[in-house]
């Protein structure tokens, strides 16, 4: 990853405050060219569409001025939300790098409106969507409001989502070496109702991720491994392809509610 992706990823932040304005036709067609190529490394297709707001009658209760969504679908097969989240994050940041908001939304939205547009088949879910525009020079009383609400400008403190060796051992952000930035921009990823349920133990040259499982599941899969998958893009595209995941549980005894995810190896 290069400096400007590090800046991308910790300057994103959610926009639900748009100029109204259409996607011109060159971010149009950007966009349509990157999403029609992004993949993931858990081998689990993800389809995205570029929509029309006007012409599937698309909204959410919380968006404002969105004339253009981005919405992903994809088959219920394992680690599905892995995928997507990783999949989708890399969208929003590709979308970033234009100079485009998003903001990942995964309950306020006019679900059967987006559901329709992307033709869902049997066994295909759509966790989320996203409006994707213009940011307008000022948030509505609304975004500002729930983002106060939210406490989206604030994260859980680095040695309290990361350890050292075993979860005993909150990691000291100064002695996670090559990890530390990484870490950082694991820490910055966006995550529904900002929980941040990632967890993550440094074990050497491995780094094992886990969830801290606080929201329950639903028909459309579980929306913290979502999150998980986010913080997995972010995590990989900061470590430069310098390695890669593998599933393989180390004997680390785990807190409540925490659930091994997967291993980056150096
Ligand atoms: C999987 C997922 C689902 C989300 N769902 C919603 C949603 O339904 N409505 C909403 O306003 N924001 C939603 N968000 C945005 C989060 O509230 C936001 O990412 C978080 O508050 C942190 O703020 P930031 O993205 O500006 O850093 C969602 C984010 C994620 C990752």
């Amino acid at each position: 990853m290069d400096i400007s992706t590090n800046e991308i990823i910790r300057q994103r932040k959610s926009v639900r405050t748009f100029t109204g304005e259409k996607l011109n036709e060159e971010d149009v067609k950007s966009i349509n060219e990157y999403i029609s190529a992004v993949d993931d490394p858990f081998g689990v297709p993800v389809t995205f569409r570029l929509l029309s707001a006007e012409e599937y009658g698309l909204s959410s209760p919380v968006i404002v001025g969105a004339e253009n969504y981005i919405a992903a679908k994809v088959k219920k097969v394992p680690d599905f939300e892995l995928a997507y989240g990783y999949c989708f994050e890399k969208v929003c940041l590709f979308a970033a790098s234009k100079g485009l908001g998003t903001v990942i939304l995964a309950a306020t939205l006019s679900r059967s409106a987006f559901e329709t547009a992307m033709k869902l088949s049997e066994d295909e879910v759509m966790p989320a969507a996203s409006p994707i525009g213009y940011p307008a020079r000022k948030m509505s009383i609304r975004e500002t409001m729930m983002r106060n609400g939210l406490k989206a400008d604030e994260r859980i403190p680095f040695e309290k989502l990361f350890f050292n060796g075993s979860f005993e051992n909150g990691l000291d952000k100064a002695k996670a070496g090559k990890f530390a930035e990484a870490l950082e921009a694991v820490r910055w990823a966006p995550s529904a109702t900002n929980k941040q349920p990632w967890r993550a133990v440094a074990d050497g040259d491995r780094i094992h991720f886990y969830e801290l499982k606080i929201l329950k599941e639903s028909a459309l899969g579980d929306i913290q491994k979502v999150d998980i998958g986010i913080a997995l893009a972010n995590f990989e595209l900061m470590m430069q392809n310098s390695g890669h995941f593998v599933f393989n549980e180390p004997p680390i005894t785990k807190p409540d509610n925490t659930h091994y995810i997967t291993t980056f190896v150096l």
